[in-house]
């Protein structure tokens, strides 16, 4: 039986020589055509082959991100068990992103930013952490993670799942019911949400409208997510102070679209987190072995919840 790695050439490298040291029986294969299908017992990558079905003995489908939106989870043979990837790299790097966007909100950077293409030398009026409430949508691996590293600069915090949670120093809320009361106490929103049927669209007029004036966005959950107008809208009538985004649909964004140029915007093109192959190599191969031994994959996705 063997390893099928579908994704580039520097990643499959550093991939390989993990597997070579940590599971030297498992054969690593790059290049489908060179392997009986029926070999094939775990795949790695960003979206399914079209010719998946030949892979009769697939145990185990990885997702090469952490995201698994991209795969059609009705078209995947119900025996293969589909795998989002959960890895010290992709965690820390939104660790990073997300704490990088809460303090351009906090500290107003998309206003200066404005000043200074305007030439204007003036301070804008600040507010202490203490005074800032940072809510993030989704607590799963990254938006705990994200709590956990904007603890220490004090602000209040607190997060909204689907099911309840109980974490130490976060207020918690769950479920559509006690979104608005999240809402209504949160002065900048960081969405970590995995795109679902659900979720679709969630970043929305309403849910602006549901905000305190003033409050800003940092979004690195899914493009499709957010009504980029309803941003803009909320945005020009000043009851939104800015956002960060990390994704948009479409991506990349086309030329002329209206989130390249709005002033109270700060744009990156989906890069908060990205696998890193060192982390993520060591995360399959754990995976790999708890699932030999019987026990379930980290990150194993419940395809009736689609995340
Ligand atoms: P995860 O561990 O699966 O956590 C998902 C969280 O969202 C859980 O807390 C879940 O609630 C909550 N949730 C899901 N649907 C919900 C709903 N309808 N209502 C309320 N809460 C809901 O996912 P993760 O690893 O943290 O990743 C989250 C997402 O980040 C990914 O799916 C991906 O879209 C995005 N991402 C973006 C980048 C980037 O570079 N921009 C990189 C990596 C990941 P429960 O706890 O109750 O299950
Ligand atoms: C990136 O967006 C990922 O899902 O890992």
């Amino acid at each position: 039986m063997a390893f099928l790695f579908n994704s580039d050439a520097e990643r499959a490298k550093i991939f390989k020589a993990a597997f070579a040291r940590e599971l030297p029986g498992l054969p690593f294969i790059t290049d489908a055509e060179s392997i009986d299908p029926d070999a094939i017992k775990y795949l790695i990558t960003w979206t399914a082959p079209a010719d998946l079905d030949r892979y009769r003995n697939l145990e185990i489908l990885f997702s090469i991100g952490a995201g698994v939106d991209q795969f059609s989870l009705s078209a995947l043979p119900e025996k293969v068990k589909l795998v989002r990837m959960v890895e010290d790299g992709i965690t820390r790097m939104m660790q990073e992103y997300v704490t990088l966007g809460v303090l351009a909100i906090h500290r107003d950077l998309p206003g200066y930013i404005e000043q200074q293409r305007a030439q204007k030398w003036a301070a804008r009026p600040v507010r202490q952490a203490s005074d800032r409430r940072v809510g993030v949508l989704g607590l799963g691996n990254l938006g705990l993670a994200v709590l956990e590293r904007l603890c220490p600069f004090g602000f209040p915090l607190r997060g909204w799942s689907r099911s309840p949670r109980s974490i130490e120093g976060v207020t918690c809320y769950h479920g559509a019911d006690q979104l608005p009361e999240f809402l209504a106490g949160t002065d900048i929103l960081v969405c970590l949400l995995p795109l679902t049927p659900e979720t679709q669209g969630i970043l929305n007029a309403d849910l602006f409208a549901a905000l305190p004036p003033g409050a800003g966005l940092v979004h690195a959950g899914r493009g499709p997510q957010l009504d980029a107008a309803a941003l803009i809208r909320a945005l020009d009538d000043g009851h939104l102070c800015g956002a960060i985004l990390d994704v948009t649909d479409p991506e990349p964004l086309p030329a002329g679209h209206p989130l390249w140029h709005h002033p109270r915007i700060i744009l990156t093109p989906h890069v908060a987190s990205v696998t890193q192959p060192e982390t993520a190599a060591n995360a399959v191969i754990a995976n790999i072995r708890r699932h030999e031994s019987g026990l379930e994959p980290i990150g194993l996705v419940d395809r009736s919840r689609g995340y």
